[in-house]
């Protein structure tokens, strides 16, 4: 379709290069599609996404399985734990990623205090993350949030229970410290495991436990066991989205994290470039300028270096030279000739951009 200069061009967000679609199929992951990765022995991709271009760029690499993390509270809003976070603040995260993630199951995370207190704000609560287009829940704890949970799988949904180090009570467990380090203390994980199986849990996931405790629990419930620092022998592992693309901005810093990317780097890198280009004006150049017919940029450039007043205005007020009126920082020659002078660091303007 041509576009004229004042179109503004969309593009899906598929990849230009379509390979990287076809390394997944792009049939939408149910539960049924995690229950057959574990009965093939295939360990799940998990990561956080807080965001519609994380979610887009996770689908696109093929990841299964999306956490709407209640650790946006750090990742995302600069608290220092996660328990800030509100149902509203959330649910903004969770439409974004619904929005972006066509392939990956989504599971939004109920943050402090929207499941504790009744079966009737826990079944609302999940709801509305059901509502926002995830594919299910998690809730922090065992035992203690079983009735819970009961109510929210007899109103139809999934429901994933996360033990081990739980950040929603990290007053009551001391700090940042891996659980089940002991047979006595994997037994109480196993015990909680357990009473979330009879509650209805589709699945759970372990946070920061020694391997051996975190196979011990997965090898005695009948539930798709994921970990985020719980070792290799669990159906999936999930890390967090800013660990792994080194963008997290705080203070914890976990032993199981590996970074993959330093996105800290590029984007205050990016960010230098553009501020010495805006400061020698070597941006903005002609190219990222809307054009405009010749003969109509004379009559402009003309009337500016004539200081004329324009049609629409009265006496001097509308003069390029009158003061209170907009005046460009560079004279219309330096315009003319600013395409010359080449650009630093600054890419072509995208696709989707006013063109
Ligand atoms: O919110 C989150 O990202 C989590 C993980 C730390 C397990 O709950």
């Amino acid at each position: 379709m041509p576009q004229s200069a004042n179109t503004i061009t969309t593009v899906s967000h598929q990849p230009s290069d379509s390979s990287a679609q076809e390394a997944r199929p792009a049939r939408k992951v149910t539960v049924a599609t995690l229950a057959a990765l574990r009965a093939r022995g295939e360990r799940a991709v998990f990561v956080t996404a807080y965001d519609y271009p994380t979610a887009v760029f996770a689908d696109r690499a093929g990841v299964d399985m999306l956490l709407v993390g209640d650790s946006a509270a750090m990742t995302m809003l600069g608290h220092p734990n996660t328990v800030a976070v509100t149902m509203d603040e959330m649910l903004v995260f969770a439409r974004a990623v619904c929005r972006g993630a066509r392939r990956p199951f989504v599971v939004g995370d109920l943050p402090f205090l929207s499941y504790q207190c009744s079966d009737r704000e826990a079944v609302r609560n999940a709801g509305a993350f059901i509502a926002a287009g995830c594919d299910a829940v998690k809730c922090e704890g065992g035992e203690r949030v079983a009735r819970r949970v009961r109510a929210m799988t007899d109103a139809g949904i999934l429901v994933m229970g996360h033990l081990g180090l739980t950040p929603q009570n990290m007053a009551q467990l001391g700090g940042w410290k891996v659980q089940g380090k002991t047979l006595a203390a994997a037994e109480l994980v196993l015990r909680d495991a357990v009473a979330l199986q009879r509650a209805g849990a589709f699945s759970i996931l372990l946070e920061a436990m020694p391997a051996e405790a975190a196979a011990f629990v997965r090898e005695r419930v009948d539930l798709l066991v994921y970990g985020i620092g719980a070792g290799p022998h669990v159906d999936g592992q999930l890390v967090i989205a800013h660990d792994v693309l080194g963008n997290f901005v705080g203070d914890v810093r976990p032993r199981f994290v590996s970074r993959y990317a330093d996105v800290d780097d590029v984007v205050t890198n990016a960010f230098l470039s553009y501020a010495a280009d805006v400061r020698s004006g070597r941006f903005p150049t002609p190219e990222h300028c809307y054009p405009i017919e010749p003969a109509h940029e004379a009559e402009i450039r003309a009337a500016r270096v004539a200081g004329a007043p324009s049609a629409c205005s009265s006496g001097s007020a509308g003069s390029a030279a009158s003061p209170g009126s907009f005046a460009p920082p560079a004279p219309a020659d330096a315009i003319a000739s600013a395409g010359a002078a080449g650009h630093g660091a600054s890419p072509a303007p995208t696709v989707g951009a006013l063109q």
